[in-house]
């Protein structure tokens, strides 16, 4: 499973491609804004700076919502790097623009997904990935590893090529399902990421492992 950061912070995708299991960077509006970057000029300069860090796709995403925006704002995206995936939402002008991005080449990721009827249409539009929002589905009572599981089975029926982009994880928890229900990829923020490397008897295992080698030299 791929793992991508989910972040707009420069110093959270530095750390995660320190770490050397980084595969990808997912950005919205909402954390563009949440690093204060606004404006399209500023927009375009951070997701070029995020390219230039990261090793991998990093979607970014339109703000038009009619087709015609929505290509002119993507294509403007995809000639900043050849690492842009155009982030384009679930809507009717949506589906068209995956259409025409995906007969043109250019990679695309298919946002706001919320059900498996939504994930078979950004499929049929050629989407490179599809992102169903996992923890917003739980914030509402829904199940949101079990869209993953249907959308996996659908996409598995038909060798759709489409891959599923796990978003909205929140939890180390969320990361397991999502390997567990064969995600393609997920993408989280990096505390959802580091929580992966602890477990208290890796910790109080290593703390004698220490301390019985300092007896050793200490004779
Ligand atoms: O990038 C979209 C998604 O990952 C947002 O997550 O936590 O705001 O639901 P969240």
């Amino acid at each position: 499973m791929k793992f991508f950061i989910d972040t707009a912070n420069l110093e959270h995708i530095r750390e995660a491609q320190d770490l050397g299991i980084l595969d990808g960077v997912t950005t919205n509006p909402s954390l563009m804004a949440k690093e204060g970057i606004f404006g399209k000029d500023q927009v375009l300069r951070h997701y070029k700076a995020i390219c230039d860090i990261v090793d991998g796709d990093v979607s970014a995403e339109v703000i038009a919502t009619d087709l015609a925006g929505m290509i002119r704002e993507g294509e403007e995206l995809a000639e900043l790097d050849e690492k842009i995936v155009v982030k384009i939402p679930m809507i009717k002008d949506g589906i068209k623009a995956l259409k025409y991005f995906s007969d043109r080449g250019i990679k695309t990721n298919c946002t706001l997904v919320f059900s498996a009827g939504q994930a078979l249409l950004a499929a049929k539009a050629g989407a490179t990935y599809v992102s169903p929002f996992v923890g917003r589905l739980d914030d509402i009572s829904f199940d949101g590893i079990e869209l993953i599981e249907q959308i996996r089975l659908i996409y598995d029926n038909y060798e759709f090529d489409t891959q599923i982009l796990a978003a909205s994880v929140r939890h180390s928890m969320h990361i397991i399902k999502c390997a567990e229900a064969g995600s393609d990829v997920m993408t989280g923020p990096l505390s959802a990421i580091l929580a992966l490397l602890k477990h208290p008897l890796t910790d109080s295992g290593l703390a004698t492992f220490l301390a019985d080698h300092a007896k050793g030299t200490q004779k």
